[in-house]
């Protein structure tokens, strides 16, 4: 047996871009409401004033005039500044705000972007408001967006698509329809842009569990952190994602598939209404700060869209195994016997997980002397440790207001806490009374990262798992009497019943570090502690840490994991899981999971089967489970234990390449699993699929999804498509097929497209003996398209992943196939040379698929630069035939 060893070549830098100052927050003016009356529309809106455009035209300002007040919600703001900059050829910027005093807006300390360019030279302008026949353009030949401001009364702009015209954004008002035009007030920003109603196909804007992963015409999307469970449909969830992907028909001139995206960066309440040929945001609260990605592809607009808000963290190897949970493990002995559970059934367990059970009186950092004593815990862990498991533990934000804690007393003594009327605002959670500490104040990060400290000191944790962080409160204190940011004139509609934004939260009139309100921070709360956790972990360990979060925001992705929350164990929970996990990865966070088998209700058999089979295709697999429900460890039935071992061996098999997928996640921002349209954009079949999806680019599964079904119906995209099981021809042709598939009970469809090369390694109970085991590839020919693949390695732990800090202990190996006569040839290519040849890595193996009438197999290691000429060959040990499918 020969192998290939791998010599390198490129270094990824990975930029990041840090912070500046807080921008000072201000909420703007309180006004006087004119509640009850009608909106009257005729000619309400703004004009253009004046306008000036740089000369290499990349930059737009101008003023902007109201020139009728609309009735609703408030006086309008009279002067607005409108800023236009097209910071990358692939990104354009259109900022509105106040022109006479500061508002609001997420401050860059928290989420760092790149500021505007300096202005070459100002052409200025004065426009006669609205007389002008002129538009004002930002036409930068070098970027395929055209940005228009319409001097019409009242104004309006699009954004466009210079190559083929397509109108990407157009918020010119429809005059008779007033939900349509353009309003600037304190508490309420209505934006709206047409869309091409039989072109657009739309899909993010979070969090909300959806029945469909495509926006369905009159959906609203309420965007306000909410701890209410997952296991509603369409109501406002844990996170805020103004963020949407277009994929659009072909207009004749652009492709079919041709992708843009679309984020409005504001932290405020908000309503998102789609209507199929139209999208009106209600805002109630801070700028209009709209970020227009151009793609083209679905993959480029994710590539675009997180260079702005940040690149995914990368997550240890270890998180890819298989993870255990369950709220209401009673003691040690409980969490020791589901362990020896899975080592009995031989079902890979990689993490065990406890809940606020371990816990002295629901308080963080304490432990339950009598259930989870120290002395038994530090144990435990050991004994995980040792045979290369992992132990994560939850913790919650609330602090437990109680005089003889030390961590309390820590809080109040570094006067962390967020406050209202002056004083820590009390709230109740698990622990009873608690005091919850305000990330925006950097005082709260070094308390945070202090009690993290201490708390590893004791139990050397391998993850922290932050969960209440919306922030969910059991109580809802009353507004402040006449208070406009306790009870705002618009009534988002919070919980699918405009229930008042203050339910089960933190006031809006609380007050964070800086003076900001609740009203303007509470959608960043979960974003600061993800970020505080990540540091922690960072700081105490040094190295590369897992963290998982139930509330996000725009970015979280840089330093938390997610799982979608309170689900029910019910058959439609688990469909829902899949446009869950696809629309994480639209939001940068491609690390995301659902309950496995269900949070909530007890599950059955059959569900916790069919989930298990779904579930170890989740980037992340986690079981868990309420209090009081049934147990669902994998191995309590048979047939569970029999799927689970069969479909998390195949995960385990796959984990070189999920982490590979890890790797191009955290350099290009492309998801972990992908909607089908992200490999096939012009086939407009996969535009509505939501019951299957992808790994990568080429690994399909569709699973089973409904109760006493053994077939499932799929789609398979033009191609060939081989089943990943055993590597039999499955499906094949020019165009897409809908395809019923066999899926008996211990079965689940995972199909592998022509033209892959994935890598993959041995079976094993726990990562660590995984990766221990021999490297293999699979090799799927293709007739008419290139055979390719990559494999990035590491330690797996180490903070960076890939280049970024000049790290040079990694690579990545890019794998060529080709047919040329009747000879197959394999080459690779290294990237880093030193790091592959110090790890000695080998592939031993090589499994050919698909190929006809072929006689041998050659295969080339290339190493870089002037040896490319004369690459050394070495012949590696081929399996055209193997009986073993593994
Ligand atoms: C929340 C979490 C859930 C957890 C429970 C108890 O409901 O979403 O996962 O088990 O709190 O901590």
């Amino acid at each position: 047996m020969s192998s290939l060893h791998w010599f390198p070549n490129i270094v990824f830098v990975v930029v990041v871009f840090f912070s500046s100052s807080l921008a000072s927050p201000s909420h703007g003016s309180s006004q006087v409401l004119l509640e009850g009356e009608e909106a009257t529309v005729v000619g309400y809106g703004y004009v253009v004033r004046s306008v000036a455009v740089d000369s290499n035209q990349k930059l737009l300002t101008a003023t902007l005039d109201l020139i009728k007040p609309s009735s609703v919600y408030a006086p309008d703001v009279k002067s607005l500044s409108l800023h236009v900059s097209l910071e990358t050829s692939e990104r354009l910027r259109i900022r509105i705000t106040d022109s006479s005093q500061q508002r609001w807006e997420i401050p860059k300390s928290v989420i760092p972007r790149a500021g505007n360019h300096s202005p070459r030279r100002f052409l200025t302008e004065e426009v006669n408001g609205g007389n002008s026949p002129e538009n004002s353009f930002l036409t930068d030949p070098s970027s395929d967006l055209v940005f228009t401001l319409h001097n019409t009364t009242p104004f309006g702009f699009s954004v466009t698509r210079r190559s083929s015209g397509d109108v990407l954004f157009d918020t010119s008002p429809d005059q008779s329809d007033p939900n349509t035009y353009f309003i600037f007030k304190d508490q309420f920003l209505q934006l709206s842009s047409a869309l091409p109603a039989n072109r657009s196909n739309l899909y993010g804007l979070g969090e909300h569990t959806k029945r469909s992963f495509r926006l369905i015409p009159g959906d609203t999307m309420t965007l306000w952190n909410a701890d209410v469970g997952s296991e509603n449909p369409d109501v406002n969830l844990y996170g805020s994602h103004p963020f949407y992907m277009d994929v659009r028909g072909s207009n004749g001139h652009d492709e079919v598939g041709t992708t843009h995206g679309v984020l409005l960066l504001n932290s405020n309440g908000m309503d998102v209404k789609y209507e199929g040929h139209r999208i009106t945001y209600n805002v109630i609260g801070g700028i209009i700060d709209l970020y227009v990605f151009a793609g083209p592809s679905p993959e480029l607009v994710m590539n675009q869209y997180t260079e702005l808000i940040g690149r995914p963290a990368p997550m240890p190897y270890r998180s890819f195994g298989f993870h255990q949970c369950r709220y209401g493990y009673k003691n040690v002995s409980q969490l020791e016997s589901v362990v020896d559970g899975y080592a009995k059934a031989g079902i890979p367990l990689e993490v065990m997980w406890t809940d606020i059970d371990y816990m002295d009186n629901h308080k963080d950092f304490t432990l339950d002397p009598v259930n989870f004593p120290e002395d038994k815990m530090k144990l435990f862990v050991d004994t995980l440790h040792k045979s290369g498991q992992k132990y994560v533990l939850i913790l919650d934000p609330g602090i437990g207001v109680d005089s003889s804690d030390g961590t309390f007393n820590r809080g109040m003594e570094a006067d962390v806490f967020i406050k209202r009327d002056g004083e820590p605002y009390l709230g109740k959670v698990w622990p009873g009374k608690v005091y919850f500490p305000d990330f925006l104040n950097p005082a709260a990060a070094t308390f945070w990262s202090n009690e993290i400290k201490i708390f590893l000191d004791i139990l050397p944790l391998d993850g922290l798992w932050i969960d209440m962080n919306e922030l969910s409160n059991f109580i809802t204190s009353p507004p402040s009497p006449g208070s406009s940011l306790d009870d705002p004139p618009y009534k988002i509609n919070n919980f699918g019943n405009q229930a008042p934004i203050n339910n089960n939260t933190v006031p809006a009139t609380s007050i964070h570090y800086g003076n900001v309100s609740e009203y303007n921070a509470h959608n960043l709360y979960g974003l600061l502690e993800a970020k505080a956790t990540h540091q922690a972990l960072v700081d105490v360990t040094g190295k590369r840490p897992f963290v998982l979060s139930r509330s996000t925001f725009v970015s979280s992705g840089k330093y938390t994991a997610h799982w979608t929350g309170d689900n029910a164990a019910k058959w439609e929970d688990l469909a829902y899981s899949i446009p869950g996990i696809l629309n994480f990865g639209l939001f940068g966070i491609p690390m995301v999971g659902a309950d496995i088998c269900g949070f909530s209700h007890d599950t059955t058999e059959e569900l916790c089967r069919r989930w298990i089979q779904l579930g170890a295709f989740y980037p992340f697999a986690r079981d868990h489970s309420n209090l009081n429900t049934v147990r669902q460890e994998l191995y309590l039935w048979d047939s569970v234990a029999s799927s689970a071992r069969k479909v998390l061996g195949l995960r385990m098999r796959l984990l070189p390449h999920l982490y590979t997928l890890m790797y191009e996640a955290h350099v290009s921002g492309v998801p972990i699993a992908r909607p089908l349209f992200f490999s096939f954009p012009r086939d407009t079949n996969t535009y509505g699929i939501d019951s299957q999806f992808l790994i990568g680019k080429s690994i399909m599964v569709s699973p089973a999804l409904e109760q006493g079904k053994v077939t499932v119906d799929a789609y398979f995209p033009a191609g060939n498509w081989f089943d990943l099981f055993n590597y039999s021809f499955a499906v094949g042709g020019d165009s897409g097929k809908h395809v019923r598939l066999d899926t008996p009970a211990d079965h689940v469809n995972v199909h592998v497209r022509e033209g892959s090369i994935v890598a993959m390694q041995g079976e094993a109970m726990t990562t660590r003996d995984a990766r221990k085991t021999p490297y293999q590839l699979l090799v799927v020919a293709s007739r008419h398209e290139n055979i390719s693949g990559e494999l990035f390695l590491d330690d797996g732990e180490n903070l960076q992943m890939g280049g970024g800090g000049g790290n040079r202990d990694w690579t990545l190996v890019k794998f060529r196939c080709y047919v040329t006569g009747k000879s197959v040839v394999l080459r690779s290519e290294v990237v880093n040379p030193e790091y592959a040849s110090r790890m000695k890595w080998s592939i031993e193996k090589v499994k050919f698929v698909g190929f006809e009438n072929v006689a041998n197999v050659k295969t080339y290691e290339v190493r870089t630069g002037e040896r490319l000429r004369s690459p050394r060959i070495s012949l590696i040990k081929t399996v055209m035939d193997d009986d073993d499918p593994r």
